[in-house]
């Protein structure tokens, strides 16, 4: 038997950062994908091959507590702990048995850009493995698996990635709760500046400047909360779509600017954004922590030409639009 399963990566539309502040956030999944397949082998191990993933291939068999690697690339290896705790955690959901699992991963996601790269892999396992050990879980429950992944590898994690990326569409994240907004189409295009940014560090320096001057940096945050409020209503309301992409455009550019102000914009970035501006998107920002990793921009009707200015500014355009699935089964062959 064998099972082929997707899953998307995300953008944070808005509230980055004032997220950390119990503010709410937007985030959405796009049609950026992991695919993973699974089947059983012969041989009792489980074996995983990340062979396009955006970053250099590499093979890597591990059968108890033995790892092997046949090369190692820093952040391929980082992605592969997201696909053994997604395998153990489903196989302890089935049950412990002793079948070999082979895992086989490709992906048109950027690892380390900041768009969710692991919580997609984290998912499409999952949802592979699941599959093909007769597990009936929902995205959603495979999306609360996800977070228990990302738990176990990284410590710390709000579960708004693995979320998004198992469910699909807009979701509006609030101190740990989640609440799926309308789909609407969005044509956006991602650049990414070939550089990431930690997103350890970056919340760190922000919280430093909180500290230092709160009278500055909490009315910033306040705004912060207030646009992805705005951005909600907009996309809750029944406006025309071009007055919709009008006013998120313009958000974005506001919740950039905000963004800028407490340090986690770069040089690339910020020429990204205006290379997209200029190019005619209604609006622009980073997504994400920043520091490096991508920004997005909302260019209907303009996205070739906002492509072509992200490139001649440097980054690696993505044109694309939001995902409304998120995990998919794509094939299953007994
Ligand atoms: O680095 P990303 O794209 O996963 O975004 C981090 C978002 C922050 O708000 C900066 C941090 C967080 O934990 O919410």
């Amino acid at each position: 038997m064998r099972v082929i399963a997707s899953a998307p990566a995300k953008i944070i539309l808005f509230g980055e950062h004032s997220v950390v502040y119990g503010k709410p956030a937007i985030a959405a999944a796009i049609n950026l994908r992991t695919y993973v397949r699974a089947e059983f082998n012969d041989k009792g191990a489980i074996k995983i091959e990340a062979k396009d993933i955006r970053v250099p291939g590499l093979t890597v068999s591990f059968s108890e507590n033995e790892i092997y690697f046949e090369s190692d690339y820093g952040k391929a290896a980082e992605v592969l702990s997201y696909v053994r705790e997604a395998i153990e955690l489903v196989k302890e959901e089935a049950g412990r048995n002793n079948k070999g699992i082979t895992v086989s991963i490709t992906s048109q996601i950027p690892v380390g850009a900041g768009l969710g790269s692991s919580a997609a892999v984290a998912v499409a396992t999952i949802g592979a493995v699941s599959k093909l050990l007769g597990l009936e879980l929902t995205n959603k429950e495979i999306g609360k698996l996800g977070h228990k992944v990302e738990l176990l590898v990284q410590g710390a994690s709000s579960g708004i990635d693995p979320t998004v990326s198992a469910i699909g569409g807009f979701i509006y994240y609030e101190k740990g709760k989640f609440e799926r907004l309308p789909f609407m189409e969005l044509p956006i295009v991602v650049g990414y500046t070939g550089s990431s940014g930690s997103t350890k560090e970056l919340v760190a320096m922000v919280r430093r400047t909180y500290e230092e001057m709160p009278e500055i940096v909490e009315p910033i945050l306040v705004s912060m909360g207030k646009i992805v409020e705005k951005a909600r209503e907009i996309l809750l309301s029944d406006l025309d779509e071009s007055i919709r992409f009008e006013r998120l455009g313009k958000l974005m550019n506001i919740n950039h600017g905000l963004l800028d102000a407490l340090g986690v914009s770069t040089k690339k970035l910020s020429e990204l954004v205006y290379a997209a501006r200029t190019a005619g998107a209604l609006g622009a920002k980073i997504t994400g922590a920043g520091g490096g990793g991508c920004m997005y921009a909302l260019a209907p009707e303009k996205q070739s030409e906002v492509a072509t200015a992200i490139t001649i500014a440097g980054g690696t355009p993505m044109i694309t639009e939001i995902s409304r699935e998120g995990l998919r089964i794509e094939e299953v062959i007994l």
